[in-house]
């Protein structure tokens, strides 16, 4: 068994911390109204690493993404970015929608530019950043089109695009991969891994996938049907440098995928 740790609710307060996690959330709970949608959840995010949520529909996975984003406001608790309370978006935080929110009029080069006026860059600049995160995505040839030409997936590229140029140290990720089928899934889950590589982010991506949580993460959070509680905390402890092909034969994925399920079953049984 290559599982690295479960840990339930009562133990999560003893993980072991470096002295700054990037984010901290500390005991965030949200009501809507007299609907409860998180409770007391406590996590802290390093640098660099990839966290995913995961849990039932209802469970408040995107309530707690906007409250890290500063988009929505906590019934209780504080998140805080490098040890500072934050009090709305930053830009250290970008958050990328499930639908990516392009705009149809502008070109992919437009579009992934969007952002990067607000922090004052010139025309020529900002041109030339989203130039070069269109291409990391793999859009090159493309930087002329309008979202109607392009597939699901192509659009899900430019939405990446977008948050990779304004150069947040977080991305935060609201099911970015559900739109597209499983052989364009496959290939976004190796290129998120490669930019992780590369760009040195911190990722909190949600998923209701299993599998693609054990493929991609460091870190998966398990949350409760609805109020969301942490439930587990599981670090996948497999190998990272292995043919795509070869890792999701691996026993210790396998493991870990058959662990989650077994794990989430009592929720739904
Ligand atoms: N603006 C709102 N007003 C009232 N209730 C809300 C609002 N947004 C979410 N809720 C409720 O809060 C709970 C958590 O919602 P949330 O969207 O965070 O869940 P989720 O885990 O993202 O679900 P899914 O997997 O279906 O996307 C749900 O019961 C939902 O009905
Ligand atoms: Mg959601």
């Amino acid at each position: 068994m290559t599982m690295a740790a479960i840990q339930t609710d009562v133990t999560v307060h003893e993980m072991p911390q470096t002295p700054h996690p990037i984010i901290e959330v500390d005991g965030i709970s949200k009501l809507y109204g007299d609907v409860q949608a998180l409770k007391d959840i406590n996590l802290q995010f390093e640098t660099g690493h990839l966290t995913s949520l995961l849990g039932p529909s209802g469970c408040g996975k995107t309530t707690l993404l906007k409250i890290i984003a500063g988009l929505l406001q906590p019934t209780e608790g504080e998140v805080r970015v490098k040890g500072q309370a934050i009090d709305g978006p930053g830009r250290e935080r970008a958050f990328v929608f499930q639908d990516f929110a392009l705009m149809p009029w502008a070109s992919v080069l437009d579009n992934a530019a969007f952002g990067l006026k607000m922090q004052g860059l010139g025309k020529a600049e900002r041109r030339e950043r989203a130039r070069h995160y269109v291409a990391e995505v793999g859009l090159s040839g493309f930087e002329d089109s309008f979202p109607h030409q392009l597939s699901g997936g192509m659009r899900q590229r430019v939405g990446l695009a977008r948050a990779l140029a304004v150069d947040a140290d977080v991305l935060l990720m609201d099911e970015p991969f559900s739109a597209v089928d499983e052989q364009t899934r496959r290939k976004f889950q190796e290129d998120l891994m490669h930019l992780r590589e590369v760009e040195k982010k911190t990722f909190l991506f949600v998923t209701h996938s299993i599998e693609e949580a054990v493929y991609v993460s460091d870190r998966i959070v398990l949350l409760s049907p609805r109020p969301g509680r942490l439930s587990d905390i599981i670090e996948p402890d497999i190998p990272r440098n292995v043919d795509p092909d070869r890792l999701r034969r691996d026993s210790g994925y396998l493991d870990t995928v058959e662990m989650i399920w077994s794990s989430i079953r009592k929720y739904v049984e």
